[in-house]
């Protein structure tokens, strides 16, 4: 079956990497591209669901999407064009959702189920997830066509992101005398490297990270040749519920905007929107 809308799972084992931001700010420069976009907040934390300002709030929330395995009712509206939201309505560890899923022998394909019957609605899906592994995140990775994992350039983060992370995912490969679980390919994993400082350590654990996947021939592990920089305008952009590209469209010094570096990132996810620019109304 081929989908028409293409889902990102926004995973990594660790917290403070910049998942919630770098899904909200992806989720908004494609919208503002005309895109139909979707977000999901599928971390407890509720950070996405309270990231943009809403236009129309939905009656449900995820819970409802993982409960019903339907997502009628749950879809609210941000106040930004082409962007909605599932929001996050079941915070906590021992919420609606981990119970239904672990009751269920077919819980990792429940938010697929769901998201599937909205197929041809959206251009993309974006599911922002909480930085540990869990039986919410399998969920995720079995969702999603392809799974971006923020990484900051530190040692210790690399080296987590390669145990927990990788490891989380390979779990779902087919082995030889198993179906996949899905039927589908395991989703490739896109490394973002975020909070870029320009040190040196930054630099080797960079190259380290694309030497060490560069060299694994099933390509399931790439690491992206866009880099996001510790910049002021993301945390601040946030702060303000506004995507970082419209916060910042233009910069003078060395750093490229924020939207010059989320355009790399957009084109070089998706080749095929390369001659789309945002566009916008204040
Ligand atoms: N590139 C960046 N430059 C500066 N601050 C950032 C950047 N990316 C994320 N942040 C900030 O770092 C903090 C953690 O980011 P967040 O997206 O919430 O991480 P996660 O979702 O992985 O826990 C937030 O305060 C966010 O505003
Ligand atoms: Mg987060």
């Amino acid at each position: 079956m081929n989908y028409k809308t293409k889902i990102y799972g926004i995973f990594c084992t660790k917290g403070g990497v910049g998942k919630t931001t770098t899904c909200a700010n992806l989720g908004a420069i494609l919208a503002d591209m005309g895109q139909r976009v979707l977000l999901v907040d599928a971390d407890p934390q509720q950070s996405l669901s309270r990231h943009y300002p809403l236009a129309i709030p939905a009656t449900y929330g995820l819970s409802q999407v993982y409960t019903a395995a339907d997502a009628t009712d749950c879809i609210s509206q941000t106040c930004y064009p082409n962007l909605d939201i599932i929001l996050n309505d079941d915070p906590g560890s021992e919420g609606k959702i981990p119970t239904v899923l672990r009751k269920s022998i077919l819980h990792f394909q429940h938010l697929r189920h769901s998201l599937e019957q909205l197929d041809g609605t959206y251009d993309y899906i974006l599911i922002d997830t909480q930085g540990a592994s869990g039986i919410i995140q399998e969920s995720v990775i079995m969702a999603a066509d392809v799974i971006i994992s923020p990484v900051k350039p530190q040692v210790l983060d690399s080296r987590e992101f390669v145990y927990g992370t990788v490891e989380l995912v390979n779990k779902f490969k087919p082995r030889p005398g198993f179906y996949s679980i899905t039927g589908r390919p395991l989703p490739p994993i896109r490394v973002l490297i975020n909070l870029w400082d320009r040190t040196t350590t930054a630099a080797e654990v960079a190259g380290h990270l694309r030497r060490e996947f560069d060299q694994q021939a099933d390509g399931h592990v790439t690491v992206l040749n866009t880099v996001i920089p510790t910049l002021k305008v993301y945390s601040e952009a946030a702060g303000l519920g506004v995507p970082a590209h419209r916060h910042e469209p233009t910069r003078d010094g060395r750093s490229k905007s924020a939207l010059d570096t989320l355009l790399d990132l957009v084109h070089e996810l998706e080749p095929k929107l390369m001659d789309l620019r945002p566009v916008w109304t204040e």
